[in-house]
Protein backbone atom coordinates (compact mmCIF):
# COMPACT_ATOMS: atom_id res chain seq x y z
CA UNK A 1 0.00 0.00 0.00
CA UNK A 2 1.70 3.53 -0.77
CA UNK A 3 1.93 5.59 2.27
CA UNK A 4 -0.53 8.07 1.09
CA UNK A 5 -3.12 5.78 1.46
CA UNK A 6 -2.44 4.96 5.17
CA UNK A 7 -3.17 8.67 6.25
CA UNK A 8 -5.81 11.35 5.91
CA UNK A 9 -4.94 14.75 4.38
CA UNK A 10 -4.88 17.08 8.22
CA UNK A 11 -7.94 19.47 6.21
CA UNK A 12 -10.02 17.01 5.51
CA UNK A 13 -9.47 15.74 9.19
CA UNK A 14 -10.54 18.92 10.27
CA UNK A 15 -13.33 19.32 8.26
CA UNK A 16 -14.27 16.01 9.86
CA UNK A 17 -14.57 16.50 13.12
CA UNK A 18 -15.93 20.08 13.15
CA UNK A 19 -19.42 18.88 13.53
CA UNK A 20 -18.43 16.13 16.14
CA UNK A 21 -16.53 18.73 18.59
CA UNK A 22 -20.05 20.62 18.27
CA UNK A 23 -22.28 17.43 18.76
CA UNK A 24 -19.61 17.04 22.04
CA UNK A 25 -20.25 20.32 23.22
CA UNK A 26 -23.69 20.28 22.99
CA UNK A 27 -23.64 17.06 25.38
CA UNK A 28 -21.42 18.32 27.29
CA UNK A 29 -23.78 21.07 28.33
CA UNK A 30 -26.46 19.37 28.89
CA UNK A 31 -24.84 17.32 31.34
CA UNK A 32 -23.65 20.38 33.05
CA UNK A 33 -27.22 21.56 33.20
CA UNK A 34 -28.32 18.15 34.64
CA UNK A 35 -25.63 18.59 37.50
CA UNK A 36 -27.03 21.89 38.57
CA UNK A 37 -30.74 21.01 38.37
CA UNK A 38 -29.94 17.60 39.91
CA UNK A 39 -27.99 19.62 42.79
CA UNK A 40 -31.23 22.28 43.15
CA UNK A 41 -33.38 19.03 43.63
CA UNK A 42 -31.18 16.96 45.61
CA UNK A 43 -29.19 18.62 47.44
CA UNK A 44 -25.90 17.23 45.73
CA UNK A 45 -23.98 16.59 42.60
CA UNK A 46 -23.81 13.61 40.71
CA UNK A 47 -21.35 14.44 38.55
CA UNK A 48 -17.47 15.27 39.78
CA UNK A 49 -16.23 16.05 36.35
CA UNK A 50 -16.34 15.19 32.56
CA UNK A 51 -13.78 15.23 30.53
CA UNK A 52 -14.48 15.49 26.31
CA UNK A 53 -11.81 14.29 23.77
CA UNK A 54 -11.90 14.26 19.57
CA UNK A 55 -9.85 11.30 18.45
CA UNK A 56 -7.07 12.65 17.01
CA UNK A 57 -5.76 12.17 13.79
CA UNK A 58 -3.22 9.26 14.29
CA UNK A 59 -5.71 7.66 16.54
CA UNK A 60 -8.35 7.38 14.25
CA UNK A 61 -5.89 6.19 11.13
CA UNK A 62 -4.96 3.14 13.52
CA UNK A 63 -8.45 2.37 14.60
CA UNK A 64 -9.44 2.15 10.50
CA UNK A 65 -6.49 -0.15 9.81
CA UNK A 66 -7.50 -2.05 12.34
CA UNK A 67 -10.83 -3.01 11.16
CA UNK A 68 -9.86 -3.65 7.82
CA UNK A 69 -11.36 -0.41 6.35
CA UNK A 70 -9.85 2.21 4.05
CA UNK A 71 -8.17 5.15 5.70
CA UNK A 72 -10.05 8.00 4.76
CA UNK A 73 -12.91 10.17 6.03
CA UNK A 74 -15.60 8.62 4.60
CA UNK A 75 -15.56 5.32 6.27
CA UNK A 76 -14.35 7.12 9.20
CA UNK A 77 -17.80 8.84 9.31
CA UNK A 78 -19.47 5.69 8.28
CA UNK A 79 -18.33 3.31 10.87
CA UNK A 80 -16.68 5.16 13.77
CA UNK A 81 -18.74 6.08 16.16
CA UNK A 82 -16.07 7.04 19.14
CA UNK A 83 -14.90 9.97 17.36
CA UNK A 84 -16.66 12.51 20.15
CA UNK A 85 -15.75 11.21 23.24
CA UNK A 86 -17.07 12.23 26.91
CA UNK A 87 -15.99 10.62 29.58
CA UNK A 88 -17.92 11.33 33.36
CA UNK A 89 -16.72 10.71 36.15
CA UNK A 90 -19.64 10.45 39.07
CA UNK A 91 -19.26 10.14 43.03
CA UNK A 92 -21.51 7.06 43.07
CA UNK A 93 -22.63 3.86 41.48
CA UNK A 94 -26.54 5.13 41.48
CA UNK A 95 -25.65 8.57 40.23
CA UNK A 96 -23.75 6.41 37.42
CA UNK A 97 -27.76 5.26 36.62
CA UNK A 98 -29.37 8.84 37.45
CA UNK A 99 -27.20 10.35 35.02
CA UNK A 100 -27.74 7.41 32.42
CA UNK A 101 -31.34 7.49 32.76
CA UNK A 102 -31.85 11.53 32.52
CA UNK A 103 -30.20 11.28 29.68
CA UNK A 104 -32.36 8.52 27.94
CA UNK A 105 -35.26 11.15 28.94
CA UNK A 106 -33.77 13.90 26.16
CA UNK A 107 -36.14 12.67 23.00
CA UNK A 108 -33.90 14.85 20.59
CA UNK A 109 -30.94 12.22 21.29
CA UNK A 110 -31.20 8.74 19.00
CA UNK A 111 -30.40 5.96 21.09
CA UNK A 112 -27.29 4.17 19.39
CA UNK A 113 -25.81 1.80 21.66
CA UNK A 114 -25.58 0.88 25.16
CA UNK A 115 -23.11 -0.98 27.14
CA UNK A 116 -23.02 -1.96 31.00
CA UNK A 117 -20.12 -3.40 32.20
CA UNK A 118 -20.93 -2.09 35.40
CA UNK A 119 -23.24 -5.44 35.32
CA UNK A 120 -21.17 -7.10 33.04
CA UNK A 121 -17.78 -6.53 33.76
CA UNK A 122 -14.76 -7.14 31.02
CA UNK A 123 -12.75 -10.10 30.96
CA UNK A 124 -10.27 -7.24 31.87
CA UNK A 125 -11.58 -6.13 34.70
CA UNK A 126 -12.79 -3.45 33.53
CA UNK A 127 -16.16 -1.36 34.65
CA UNK A 128 -17.60 1.61 32.83
CA UNK A 129 -21.14 2.01 31.93
CA UNK A 130 -21.27 3.66 27.96
CA UNK A 131 -24.00 4.39 25.95
CA UNK A 132 -23.46 6.17 21.94
CA UNK A 133 -26.27 8.94 21.15
CA UNK A 134 -27.05 10.39 17.48
CA UNK A 135 -26.61 14.03 18.40
CA UNK A 136 -28.59 16.41 16.15
CA UNK A 137 -26.24 19.48 15.24
CA UNK A 138 -27.98 22.38 13.18
CA UNK A 139 -25.86 24.12 10.47
CA UNK A 140 -27.10 26.60 7.89
CA UNK A 141 -28.22 23.73 5.64
CA UNK A 142 -29.83 21.46 7.57
CA UNK A 143 -29.92 19.35 10.55
CA UNK A 144 -27.17 15.91 10.60
CA UNK A 145 -26.73 13.86 13.81
CA UNK A 146 -23.40 12.71 15.05
CA UNK A 147 -22.38 10.08 17.30
CA UNK A 148 -21.23 10.61 20.48
CA UNK A 149 -20.04 8.05 23.07
CA UNK A 150 -20.24 8.67 26.53
CA UNK A 151 -18.50 6.70 29.43
CA UNK A 152 -20.06 7.01 32.93
CA UNK A 153 -18.14 5.67 35.51
CA UNK A 154 -17.51 6.21 39.10
CA UNK A 155 -13.91 7.81 40.72
CA UNK A 156 -13.09 3.94 41.53
CA UNK A 157 -14.14 2.68 38.09
CA UNK A 158 -12.15 5.52 36.46
CA UNK A 159 -8.88 4.96 38.81
CA UNK A 160 -8.80 1.19 37.28
CA UNK A 161 -9.19 2.21 33.53
CA UNK A 162 -6.20 4.87 34.11
CA UNK A 163 -3.96 2.70 35.68
CA UNK A 164 -4.67 -0.03 33.71
CA UNK A 165 -4.35 2.07 30.82
CA UNK A 166 -0.97 3.31 31.75
CA UNK A 167 0.31 0.17 32.84
CA UNK A 168 -0.82 -1.39 29.17
CA UNK A 169 2.05 0.58 27.69
CA UNK A 170 4.22 -0.11 30.20
CA UNK A 171 7.23 -2.53 28.07
CA UNK A 172 9.09 -4.35 31.23
CA UNK A 173 6.02 -7.99 31.25
CA UNK A 174 7.65 -8.42 34.80
CA UNK A 175 6.48 -5.46 36.06
CA UNK A 176 3.51 -5.25 34.02
CA UNK A 177 1.94 -8.85 36.08
CA UNK A 178 3.28 -6.88 39.49
CA UNK A 179 1.50 -3.46 38.93
CA UNK A 180 -1.45 -5.53 37.65
CA UNK A 181 -1.86 -7.36 40.92
CA UNK A 182 -1.60 -3.98 43.19
CA UNK A 183 -4.06 -2.43 41.02
CA UNK A 184 -6.55 -5.42 41.94
CA UNK A 185 -5.83 -4.47 45.80
CA UNK A 186 -5.95 -0.84 45.38
CA UNK A 187 -8.81 -0.63 43.38
CA UNK A 188 -10.79 -2.87 45.73
CA UNK A 189 -9.74 -1.00 48.73
CA UNK A 190 -11.16 2.06 47.03
CA UNK A 191 -14.41 0.51 45.66
CA UNK A 192 -14.86 -0.23 49.57
CA UNK A 193 -14.16 3.39 50.57
CA UNK A 194 -16.58 4.50 47.84
CA UNK A 195 -19.37 2.31 49.35
CA UNK A 196 -18.63 3.15 52.90
CA UNK A 197 -18.50 6.97 51.69
CA UNK A 198 -21.66 5.99 50.31
CA UNK A 199 -23.69 4.51 53.23
CA UNK A 200 -22.10 7.32 55.66
CA UNK A 201 -23.93 10.16 53.46
CA UNK A 202 -26.98 8.35 52.70
CA UNK A 203 -30.24 9.96 53.97
CA UNK A 204 -27.94 12.89 55.13
CA UNK A 205 -27.80 15.95 52.99
CA UNK A 206 -24.11 17.22 51.65
CA UNK A 207 -23.10 21.01 53.27
CA UNK A 208 -21.89 23.53 50.63
P1 LIG B 1 -13.25 0.19 20.82
O1 LIG B 1 -12.95 -0.31 19.45
O2 LIG B 1 -12.04 0.21 21.72
O3 LIG B 1 -13.96 1.50 20.82
O4 LIG B 1 -14.18 -0.93 21.47
P2 LIG B 1 -15.74 -1.18 21.33
O5 LIG B 1 -16.31 -0.51 20.13
O6 LIG B 1 -15.97 -2.66 21.50
O7 LIG B 1 -16.30 -0.40 22.57
P3 LIG B 1 -16.17 -0.68 24.11
O8 LIG B 1 -17.42 -0.16 24.70
O9 LIG B 1 -15.80 -2.09 24.43
O10 LIG B 1 -14.90 0.19 24.59
C1 LIG B 1 -14.75 1.52 24.23
C2 LIG B 1 -13.77 2.23 25.14
O11 LIG B 1 -13.86 1.78 26.50
C3 LIG B 1 -12.30 2.06 24.82
O12 LIG B 1 -11.91 2.93 23.80
C4 LIG B 1 -11.66 2.43 26.17
O13 LIG B 1 -11.69 3.83 26.38
C5 LIG B 1 -12.62 1.81 27.15
N1 LIG B 1 -12.23 0.43 27.52
C6 LIG B 1 -12.82 -0.70 27.12
N2 LIG B 1 -12.22 -1.78 27.65
C7 LIG B 1 -11.21 -1.33 28.43
C8 LIG B 1 -10.22 -1.98 29.28
O14 LIG B 1 -10.14 -3.20 29.40
N3 LIG B 1 -9.34 -1.14 29.92
C9 LIG B 1 -9.40 0.21 29.82
N4 LIG B 1 -8.52 0.93 30.49
N5 LIG B 1 -10.32 0.84 29.05
C10 LIG B 1 -11.21 0.08 28.36
MG1 LIG C 1 -12.89 3.58 21.64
Amino acid sequence: MSDELLHIPEEEYQELIRPYADAMNNVRMRLEVLNKDYRKRNNNYPIHFIQTRIKKRASLEKKLLKKDLPVTVEAAADNIRDIAGIRVICYFEEDVYAVAERLKQQQDLIFIRERDYIQNPKESGYTSYHVIYGVPVYHVDGMEYFPVEIQIRTMSMDFWASMEHRICYKNEESKKEELQKSLVRFSQELKDMERSMHEHLNGKTEEE
